[in-house]
Parts: C-alpha cells; sequence; structure tokens
C-alpha cells in the first residue's frame, strides 16, 4: 500500500514572517494528520520554519539544490547547508529549473545522486511542454527525463525518490490533466521503472502529480489507481486551501 504524500511547493513567495505564519497554521490544522505531507518555502526561511516545524509532523523541503559539495558556486545552496537547517526532501527538476534556468538531464542527475548519498529524500520532477504532448513527444520526453534523471542510481537507493508528474502545461495555468490522462502517464511512469530497476521497487514508489491541483480536483486525482500524491504549487500558498488538499479523504 502506498502512502498518500502531499508535498507544497512555495516557488519564490513568502517573507519569513509570511513563511512561518503559514508553516504555524498548517503545523496546528495538519497536527493529527496520517498523510505523508512536506512544505518547501523559499531558502531565505528555511532556518526559520524549521524551527516551527521541528515538533510538527510535516517534513521540510527545499526547493533546489547545488550540484557539488561545495566550491566556487556563486549563487548556489548546498547540500549540507540545506541539511544545516533541517530539510530532509528536495524538489529536483523542476520545470521552471528546466525550462527557465535552462537545467538540463546531466546536472539534473548529478543534484539526485548528491542529495542521495547525504541522506536526503529526492522528488524528481518530470513532465512535456504543450508543443511536446501535440506532437506525440509527451511519453518520449518524460521517459528520457526519467532515464536520464535516475541514471546511475542502485536500486535500493530509490526508497528515497518520489517521482512529481507536472505537465508543463498544466502548471499555474488553472488547466488540470484529466485525471485518465494523467493516471495513464503515471502508469507509463511505473513501466518505465520496473523496466530500469524492479517491478517491485516500481510499484512501491510514490508518483505525485502537479499542475493546477486544487480542492475541486484532487479528490477525483487521488482516486486513480497510480496517483500517490500531489505537488501543491498556488494553493499551497495559504492555509485556507493547502489543508483541504491534504484532507482530501474529508472533501
Ligand atoms: P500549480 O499548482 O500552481 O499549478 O504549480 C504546480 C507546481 O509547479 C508544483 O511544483
Amino acid at each position: 500500500m502506498r502512502k498518500p504524500f502531499i508535498a507544497g511547493n512555495w516557488k519564490m513567495y513568502k517573507t519569513i514572517k509570511e513563511a512561518v505564519e503559514l508553516a504555524g497554521s498548517l503545523a496546528g490544522a495538519l497536527a493529527s494528520e496520517k498523510k505523508k505531507v512536506m512544505i518547501a518555502p523559499p531558502f531565505t526561511a528555511l532556518a526559520a520554519v524549521h524551527e516551527v516545524l521541528k515538533d510538527s509532523n510535516i517534513l521540510l523541503g527545499a526547493q533546489n539544490m547545488g550540484p557539488v559539495e561545495e566550491g566556487a558556486h556563486t549563487g548556489e545552496i548546498s547540500v549540507k547547508m540545506l541539511k544545516d537547517v533541517g530539510v530532509s526532501v528536495v524538489i529536483l527538476g523542476h520545470s521552471e529549473r528546466r525550462h527557465v534556468y535552462k537545467e538540463h538531464d546531466h546536472l539534473i542527475n548529478e543534484k539526485v545522486k548528491l542529495a542521495l548519498l547525504n541522506r536526503l529524500e529526492v522528488i524528481l520532477c518530470v513532465g512535456e511542454t504543450l508543443k511536446e504532448r501535440e506532437d506525440g513527444l509527451a511519453e518520449n520526453v518524460v521517459e528520457n527525463q526519467l532515464i536520464n534523471g535516475l541514471d546511475g542510481l542502485q536500486q535500493k537507493q530509490l526508497d528515497s525518490v518520489i517521482i512529481a508528474y507536472e505537465p508543463v502545461w498544466a502548471i499555474g495555468t488553472g488547466k488540470t490533466a484529466m485525471p485518465e490522462d494523467a493516471d495513464k502517464m503515471h502508469s507509463y511512469i511505473r513501466k518505465i521503472l520496473g523496466k530500469r530497476f524492479s517491478k517491485k521497487t516500481a510499484e512501491s514508489m510514490i508518483i505525485q502529480y502537479g499542475g493546477s491541483v486544487k480542492q475541486g480536483n484532487v479528490r477525483e486525482l487521488m482516486n486513480m489507481e497510480n496517483i500517490d500524491g500531489a505537488l501543491v504549487g498556488g494553493a499551497s500558498l495559504k492555509a485556507e486551501t493547502f489543508v483541504p488538499i491534504v484532507q482530501f479523504d474529508k472533501n
């Protein structure tokens, strides 16, 4: 049985004060929640949010990470710095990193390996653009991102990897993939993972869906066989929109 995992990606929003307030509200509202829950505030708020979350059941996530342990990498944040402020999960290969900041699969793979080596859990994001979908390339694109992103990993390391399928055309647009279409891609992702690693590993892995998830569509998405969680952007920025998503089974 795969345990549902709902994660909030706050992107480039929230000052420290705002982040602490929101984290405090979530820790209170979700105190008895049994699902796995994570929030990923911006780097500047991680230390302060860690203080708020440290006795809660909400995990602290980061939105990105540098590809090497330390060195002359102006503007980057290292894996050790993330661990130092209490981060336990890192989102890698988000489409905004891939498309706006031109991160490629090889770089993302370096980060994945480094994060796992340092015992962080990884949420590896994959997903096609609208053009790629229209050109019939969605499965190819996702397959390449998966195979390249997970290159060189041992099967047992997959226990600490979560895949987030986020079709780029559904992010921040209000357009959600139809649950059946999303499930089809999730099933394809599981098939690829099964071939590359093992069927058992693929069956146990959490595959989140991301792209305009909200209270009104989360239940239907989570009811699909291969959708095990959600990576939520916009709707994770307020307790009143994120809490009902986490508690989708109570809607
Ligand atoms: P939205 O929920 O705002 O579409 O963002 C999804 C996302 O990119 C989460 O990582």
